[in-house]
């Protein structure tokens, strides 16, 4: 034990899904011992079935052999540049072709011409939420981070990290951020002294709401944003695990308008999490101290320099694999990229939707469920208030049924909550994207668990 007298050091508060999987173990172990099977319907993990490396590695090896032949067409004895840029200090952008390659499959995908000197490297997305609340904390100035009720658990944890922040939380509905609350809380943190920097959002398969946003709120929101001069912080992580038809995908906010927009691509689902590949994107111009104007990829980029001084760079190389096809030639999308991942989850969300349908749709005025356009998750209720999903039903669907659920109620910020004590008491987040089995075995795991998940939920609501 140190005496090191530490008195503006907090602790912070423990996550709900932290201390779920604290006490998986414990719980896992009474489900065993009662001989039920565990079902998966918490983790928000991308499925082991997308996630084998051995076929990317053997891509990876023979794009990086590819590169090394065009470079010996010159000199047969040089050691490859990527070679030697991956065992050096780089850049703190990282390789530069990589960010070229990217910025136009990428901006081919969503409509823009993406300026490659603006795309700053980040250790995943969560990288990137840390790096905007960084730009603004700096200042020391009390700050308001806008964002929904509910928000993405990392992000609540970033925001915490800091005593002069407060989150003041956006309440929605089946389209969106509520425009009005969105004006509200803008006035009042402002009224409280307060900066707004940004609005920190997922608008496609929110994390942990469920759903993605219309057209029409992104556009009012947008207008909104605007008007008032903030940013919008918009996380993207499952922009590509899209279920809607092409023609129905709605634009992200970077294809609306990239100066008002701070995009945050990770490669954690259309690739790998472990490689922690992700880039911060934005053409916001920002008027900062005596009066001056920076870019915010300037002031993002020596942020990052200090933080990470510089991306792995064979990491970064080896995602430029997923940019070519296999013959080497430049992707024009990364569509057929998330194909292969979409077959699964695709799969996945029609056996929760299927099973819910099958079970429950006799019920609704009792259950309600979101229908996913992306992402891994749906959002559960139970209506009329017999069911309370806190941390003892939590336990109880693990100890009797086998089924591992997170509860909302954690999602939902300080302000949120006290607005509503009973927020989030009713519902739980449904995962369909993660399970330990594969194939046909994956598929007939699933329909297990949302059979049993349905026959739980009427048991305890008291229907049937
Ligand atoms: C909304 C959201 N943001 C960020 C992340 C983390 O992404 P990364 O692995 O790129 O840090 C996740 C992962 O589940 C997420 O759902």
């Amino acid at each position: 034990m140190t005496n090191l007298v530490a008195p503006g050091v907090h602790r912070q508060p423990v996550s709900v899904t932290r201390k779920m999987s604290a006490s998986l173990p414990r719980l896992r172990a009474i489900a065993r011992e009662k001989g039920l099977k565990i079902h998966h319907l918490g983790a928000g993990y991308p499925h082991p079935e997308v996630t084998d490396p051995r076929g990317f590695l053997a891509q990876e090896a023979a794009y990086l052999e590819h590169l090394t032949a065009l470079e010996r067409r010159n000199d047969p004895e040089a050691l490859p540049e990527h070679l030697r840029e991956a065992f050096s200090y780089g850049d703190t952008l990282g390789p530069a072709s990589t960010r070229q390659i990217f910025a136009r499959v990428y901006g081919n995908d969503w409509g823009v011409g993406m300026r490659p000197d603006r795309l700053v490297p980040t250790v995943g997305a969560t990288g990137g939420i840390s790096l905007v609340c960084s730009l603004f904390e700096h200042a020391g100035t009390p700050i308001a981070y806008l964002t929904d009720a509910p928000t993405y658990a990392g992000f609540m944890a970033r925001a915490n990290l800091c005593r002069h922040a407060s989150i003041y939380s956006v309440e929605m509905d089946e389209e969106g951020p509520l425009p009005d609350v969105f004006e509200r809380q803008i006035r009042a943190a402002r009224e409280a002294g307060r900066l707004v920097p940004f609005y920190y959002t997922v608008p496609d398969g929110h994390n942990p709401a469920g759903f993605s946003f219309s057209e029409a709120r992104r556009r009012q929101i947008l207008d909104i944003a605007r008007r008032e001069q903030i940013l919008i912080v918009e996380d993207a992580p499952y922009l590509y695990i899209n279920f809607a038809s092409p023609g129905d995908r709605q634009p992200p906010f970077l294809s609306l308008d990239p100066a008002q927009t701070v995009h945050l691509f990770t490669g954690s689902k259309i690739g790998f999490p472990g490689p922690r590949v992700a880039y911060v994107y934005s053409e916001a111009e920002l008027t900062i101290a005596d009066g001056q104007t920076a870019s915010l990829a300037e002031l993002a980029l020596v942020q990052a320099s200090a933080d990470i001084l510089f991306p792995n760079p064979a990491a970064y190389r080896g995602f430029e694999t997923l940019l070519h096809e296999a013959d080497f030639s430049e992707r024009k999308s990364l569509w057929p990229v998330a194909e292969s991942k979409l077959e699964i989850y695709r799969e996945n969300r029609q056996i929760l939707l299927d099973g819910f349908e099958a079970e429950l749709g006799a019920h609704r005025d009792r259950f309600h469920w979101t229908v996913p356009a992306a992402g891994f998750f749906s959002v559960f209720t139970f209506l009329g208030g017999r069911v309370r999903t806190d941390d003892r039903f939590i336990e109880q669907m693990v100890a009797d049924y086998g089924l591992v659920v997170i509860p909302m109620y954690d999602f939902y910020p300080p302000d949120a909550r006290k607005r509503n004590p009973d927020a989030g008491y009713d519902q739980l987040r449904i995962s369909f994207c993660f399970s330990e089995s594969a194939g046909e075995e994956r598929r007939r795991d699933l329909t297990e668990a949302v059979a049993v998940f349905c026959r739980a939920a009427k048991r305890l609501s008291g229907v049937a």
